[in-house]
């Protein structure tokens, strides 16, 4: 093989592809007790250790209750776990993220959304992924379905 052929595929092993969509795997427990405030987020987007960490606090669960019972709350984190992601969410101190918005992968992708844009009245947190991502409920993430608000 020739050398720039040998490089060209070496980069395309070395980049895990970016996904854009993220199917939501049935689970009549998670829909239940985790899409009533906010969207379903993607369990794909953390790492098990992330969803171990977010399902073991969920009396403060940024601000509010999300507790539940133990049996509910056992069989949601074994979802999450089953279906997590592979790429590592850490936070800035290297602990297991409890935001997708705070891990490095998140702030590389939306490294072009300017710090004043998130502050606005229809965004307000970069947690309202479906303020610009207007399919995020089904977990479709593609670039044609966002639209930034004004
Ligand atoms: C009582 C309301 C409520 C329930 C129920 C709830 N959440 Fe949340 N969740 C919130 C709030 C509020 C935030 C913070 C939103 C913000 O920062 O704008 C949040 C944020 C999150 C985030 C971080 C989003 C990000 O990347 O910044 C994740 C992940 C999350 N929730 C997962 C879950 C899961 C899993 C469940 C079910 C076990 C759940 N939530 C149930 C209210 C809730
Ligand atoms: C302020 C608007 C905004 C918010 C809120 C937002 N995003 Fe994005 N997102 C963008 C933009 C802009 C891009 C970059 C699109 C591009 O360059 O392809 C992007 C890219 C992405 C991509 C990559 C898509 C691709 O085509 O590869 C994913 C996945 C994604 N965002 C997930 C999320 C998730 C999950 C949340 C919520 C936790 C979120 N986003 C919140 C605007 C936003």
């Amino acid at each position: 093989m020739n050398k720039p052929l040998v490089a060209l595929l070496l980069t395309a092993f070395a980049l895990p592809a970016l996904a854009d969509r993220f199917p939501l795997p049935k689970s009549a427990a998670f829909e239940e007790e985790c899409t009533s405030c906010h969207i379903a987020y993607p369990p794909q987007l953390l790492d098990a250790a992330s969803w171990r960490a977010l399902m073991n606090g969920l009396p403060k669960h940024f601000g509010t209750d999300a507790s539940m019972d133990e049996a509910r709350r056992r069989a949601i984190t074994d979802f999450l776990v089953k279906n997590s992601g592979r790429r590592a969410s850490r936070d800035a101190n290297g602990k297991p993220a409890l935001r997708i918005s705070e891990t490095a992968w998140f702030r590389h992708e939306h490294d072009e959304v300017a710090p004043a844009t998130w502050q606005r009245a229809a965004i307000k947190s970069p947690a309202n992924c479906a303020a610009c991502h207007t399919q995020a409920a089904a977990g479709d993430y593609r670039e044609r379905g966002i639209r930034i608000p004004k």
